[in-house]
């Protein structure tokens, strides 16, 4: 397949395209908004964040000043009367919701809390969209946990079983829920939104800070000159890096934003097959990357919660009627991810901010290498 040919050639990434737009980013606090809210600035867009307060210290949105470029707003999207307000007043044109409780193992501490903010909040963004009619393209960001795991060793398609045995997945499935009938109920007509919702694998990168998430504990230990703890080393993950869903997110939205109805439903941005690899294959390139340091198993894991063995995702839709792919190797993801850690320690906002720049501008590069259509100068 040749991914060069397209209708609209390159423009996701061009300023031609975002420039000027204005995109509601929730959950632009957290990691992967973030570095979102960054990307799009650079693009051009008119930015407006809609999140809580970063709930790490340090965390990505500080570090590298997030909210430097963009109108930034603390909010709960629980909230609907706020949350209607703000579309309401700044009137965007595209929506990007990514504002979840989003770890596994919080969900089981708090399961009320993440249904709250992962079900109703994504029901309060979608009805804010529904009175708002400057949006014309909406993604609603979910996750590759919203399948049905079936310890299955092939990887999931877009039309595969929803599920999820804890509250985190299964919240995630009930947004995949919540979306699709939103979108046969009121987004189906003409001149109606374009909704999509979009399926990503396990992401890393540089400036999370989370806990209980594989990368940021491995920093954190591996800054101590302590060893890794590897809860579950043999668990096989859809790995990639922050840039590549992102790139797909945009993309998808400039082309839902052309073909409204033709580009409206579910997507999967995994990594290469051969990229899902189980943690300890993972560790031992964060390791070999740090230049130093160790990981092992945890001595005693009974006790510990469910976690599924084997997820991957199938990325043929994407690849097919996208023309996008990944760009970088897992190997590349781990090097740009621990560049990242190093490069950010002790450093400036300012230092930070253009590290952040140049990680994309490097991305994109090797994006345009391969002939990724969205990439295309
Ligand atoms: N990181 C991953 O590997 C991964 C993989 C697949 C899907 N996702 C999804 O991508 C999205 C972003 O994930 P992340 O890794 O950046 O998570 P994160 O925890 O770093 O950020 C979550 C964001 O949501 C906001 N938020 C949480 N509850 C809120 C509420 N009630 N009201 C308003 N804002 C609220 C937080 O303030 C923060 O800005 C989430 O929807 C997550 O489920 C993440």
């Amino acid at each position: 397949m040749d991914f060069r040919q397209g209708p609209v050639e390159g423009v996701a990434m061009k300023s031609a395209f975002w420039s000027g737009k204005t995109v509601l980013v929730t959950g632009h606090t957290g990691f992967k908004g973030g570095w979102l809210s960054l990307w799009l600035q650079r693009l051009g867009a008119e930015v407006v964040g809609y999140a809580l307060p970063p709930g790490t210290e340090p965390s990505l949105f500080e570090k590298a000043d997030v909210a430097r470029n963009m109108t930034s707003l603390f909010g709960d999207i629980r909230d609907l009367p706020q949350l209607q307000t703000v579309l309401e007043r700044h009137r965007p044109q595209v929506v990007f919701h990514l504002a979840a409780q989003a770890l596994v193992r919080q969900s089981y501490d708090a399961p009320v809390d993440t249904y709250a903010s992962n079900v109703m909040g994504t029901v309060n963004l979608l009805e804010s969209v529904r009175h708002t009619p400057s949006v014309r393209v909406c993604q609603v960001i979910t996750s590759d946990k919203c399948y049905e795991n079936r310890e299955w060793d092939y990887p999931y398609r877009e039309v595969d079983r929803l599920g999820g045995r804890d509250p985190y997945s299964s919240s995630k499935a009930c947004a995949e829920l919540v979306a699709a009938a939103y979108r046969d109920s009121f987004f189906a007509g003409a001149g109606a939104p374009s909704l999509a919702t979009v399926r990503a694998g396990n992401v890393i990168g540089g400036g999370d800070w989370s806990q209980d998430r594989l990368i940021p504990d491995c920093i954190r230990a591996l800054a101590r000159n302590e060893p890794v703890i590897a809860r579950n080393p043999a668990a096989v993950r859809p790995w990639q890096h922050v840039l590549e869903p992102l790139s797909g997110y945009l993309w998808l939205a400039a082309r839902q934003w052309q073909e409204p109805g033709r580009f409206a439903g579910a997507w999967n941005f995994g990594p290469a097959a051969s990229d899902a690899i189980p943690v300890g294959a993972l560790l031992d390139q964060v390791v070999a990357a740090w230049g130093g340091g160790s990981w092992r198993p945890l001595a005693d894991s009974a006790g510990e919660p469910h976690e599924a063995g084997l997820l991957k995702l199938d990325i043929s839709k994407a690849a097919a009627r996208l023309g996008w792919r990944p760009t970088y190797t897992v190997a590349q993801a781990v090097e740009q991810t621990v560049a990242w850690y190093r490069q950010a320690r002790q450093a400036s906002v300012d230092d930070i901010r253009a590290v952040c720049h140049r990680q994309i501008d490097d991305y994109v590069a090797a994006a345009q290498r391969w002939g990724a259509s969205w990439a295309q100068p």
